[in-house]
């Protein structure tokens, strides 16, 4: 069974190289962009069913040639929501009430506390360690697969190099530019996040890697064996497998000093170098986020503590 599901995989690759080869170096294509795009659906769809299907001359593989017209769209395995947004004490307290009520427990919570930084997310699918697709929110089902601009991205480990990790695993995070790098390019765009966003869009890699992008990440979407107990251990092991975390992460129990840490930050946050537009407050323990589970479009375990606008 094997066996035949790797032959056809291997048949399409090859073919793929064929018609990559004819439309990219030769530019005389043989078949129509549609059949070419379907082809590497194909393939893509076969290594998502089949982890164990790889190869180096794979078009997830490739950098340097640039996406089709539009982007092909991607379902991601775990939908990407959004966050519910709070502003003030009363929210907080609302929040967690909710919260031990969904429970039915007296427990007294801890929160990882993070930067919520103003830019855009981003999927990132490694399989046996190897950035394999990169995938653009879309709207939280399906989003662009844009993995050879999100490829550009020096923060971006093309490769996980640990032994261990999860065979498959999906790590999200913010795609942002820093507020010097945006200053010379500020002409183009309204704001970081658009320039951001617009750059990540790019038909072609080549125009993404002239500005320079940073990605810090957050949160997985899809692990294959999730072995961590909570969301802070996550963060710590990011790092560990060569990703950029916010170094403002914390861990913190207790709305009065949720409050105190925000009115403190509130203070700091035009000193960063990006955009930050509140703090997320994330129920800290992984066992109780998956109990609380979601509403339709937002976890129950996680809120925005926004900030004043600027
Ligand atoms: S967690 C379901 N953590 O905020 C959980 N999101 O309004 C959602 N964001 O789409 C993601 N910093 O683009 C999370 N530390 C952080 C974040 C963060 C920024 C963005 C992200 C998301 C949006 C939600």
């Amino acid at each position: 069974m094997n066996k035949k599901i790797l032959k056809n995989y291997l048949n399409k690759i090859e073919n793929y190289q064929k018609h990559n080869k004819l439309y990219y170096d030769k530019s005389s294509p043989i078949i129509s962009d549609r059949e070419f795009d379907e082809l590497k659906k194909e393939i893509f769809g076969l290594e998502k069913k089949y982890s164990f299907l790889k190869s180096i001359k794979s078009p997830t593989n490739s950098v340097g040639f640039a996406p089709s017209k539009n982007f092909e769209k991607f379902k991601h395995k775990v939908r990407m929501l959004s966050l519910s947004n709070g502003f003030d004490k009363e929210d907080l307290i609302n929040f967690e009430k909710k919260i031990i009520n969904f429970l039915n427990e007296k427990i007294y919570l801890e929160y990882s506390v993070e930067p919520k930084i103003d830019g855009i997310s981003a999927s990132l699918t490694y399989l046996n360690g190897q950035l394999t697709y990169g995938v653009s929110r879309g709207d939280g089902r399906e989003g662009e697969l844009i993995t050879n601009n999100l490829k550009t991205i020096k923060d971006i480990p093309l490769k996980i190099e640990k032994k261990n990790i999860p065979h498959e695993l999906e790590i999200r995070g913010e795609v942002f530019i820093e507020k010097n790098d945006f200053e010379k390019i500020k002409d183009k765009f309204a704001n970081p996040r658009n320039a951001a966003s617009g750059t990540l869009r790019q038909k072609d890699p080549k125009e993404t890697a002239k500005i320079p992008l940073k990605f810090i990440a957050y949160t997985f979407g899809f692990i294959s064996e999730n072995r961590f107990k909570n969301q802070s251990d996550f963060l710590e092991e990011l790092k560990s497998w060569g990703f950029l975390t916010s170094k403002y992460n914390k861990v913190i129990k207790g709305i009065d000093e949720l409050l105190k840490f925000h009115q403190q930050f509130e203070k700091k946050r035009f000193d960063l170098n990006y955009d930050i537009d509140g703090l997320v407050y994330k129920v800290n323990n992984l066992k109780l986020q998956k109990r609380l589970g979601f509403t339709s479009n937002a976890p129950r375990w996680a809120i925005a503590h926004k900030f004043s606008a600027d």
